[in-house]
């Protein structure tokens, strides 16, 4: 058995105000995340539009938390410098997305950043079993992409498991990454699956007490259910 990787809290910023993201990325920063989100959508290979990587880059030098970019794009390998010059260190592309799924994880890391890979709900585990070695992140949707406020999709935990098991088996360096619907009703079962790093909406912006008590409970349920020990 493995031991428990730390639990990450990962705010995505496509529930921010938009008229105030610098602010914003200052705020989740001081809520005490661990990295920002951005939901790189291109209204082609989902069905919704947001950032381009200027918008990205002018919200760089409001916060020192790590960006990764979730490229929910059809052609991520073209736009893919693109996003590491706007200062994303991490980009993750959908295997549903790639023709060259193993080609475009190498440019990735060629151009400096590490890689992730996302799959969609319907999309096996298998589909990243060739690519591991090039891989740093992989991302199980617990929704279909395009938009926040949806619904978990509780089937998918089967799927985060078999993420764990290939992952762990593999004695790679690789963290595993849910997002779409996590909040405190679901994140100790993507947790208990073997996710350890949790994307959040919705249940960070939408929280009356504000970002840092969503993120602080978010993170005490995922620790709790991964079994591993929160710092004090
Ligand atoms: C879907 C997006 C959302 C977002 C999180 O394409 O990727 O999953 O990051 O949204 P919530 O947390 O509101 O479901």
């Amino acid at each position: 058995m493995t031991t428990p990787r730390p639990v990450r809290i990962v705010p995505s910023t496509l529930s921010a105000d938009f008229s105030r993201l610098g602010a914003e990325c200052a705020a989740l920063e001081a809520a005490g995340a661990d990295r920002l989100q951005w939901d790189v959508m291109d209204g082609v290979f989902v069905p919704n539009l947001t950032f381009g990587p200027d918008v990205i880059a002018a919200c760089r030098s409001h916060t020192s938390l790590p960006f990764e970019a979730h490229l929910m794009v059809q052609t991520p390998e073209a736009l893919a410098g693109r996003y590491v010059e706007a200062g994303c260190g991490l980009l993750i592309v959908h295997a549903e997305a790639c023709v060259h799924l193993h080609r475009t994880l190498g440019q990735i890391r060629a151009l400096g950043a590490a890689a992730g890979v996302a799959l969609n709900p319907s999309t096996p585990a298998a589909a990243v079993a060739e690519v591991l070695d090039l891989t740093d992140m992989v991302l199980v949707m617990t929704v279909n992409p395009g938009f926040g406020g949806q619904k978990y999709i509780a089937t998918m935990e089967p799927k985060i498991a078999e993420v764990r098991r290939m992952i762990d088996q593999s004695g790679r360096d690789i963290d595993l990454e849910v997002d779409g619907g996590i909040g405190p009703a679901t994140v100790a079962g993507a947790a208990a699956a073997g996710a350890d790093v949790f994307v959040a909406g919705s249940a960070v912006f939408g929280r009356p007490e504000g970002p840092a008590a969503a993120v602080a409970e978010l993170r005490r349920l995922a620790a709790a259910a991964r079994g591993v020990e929160l710092c004090p």
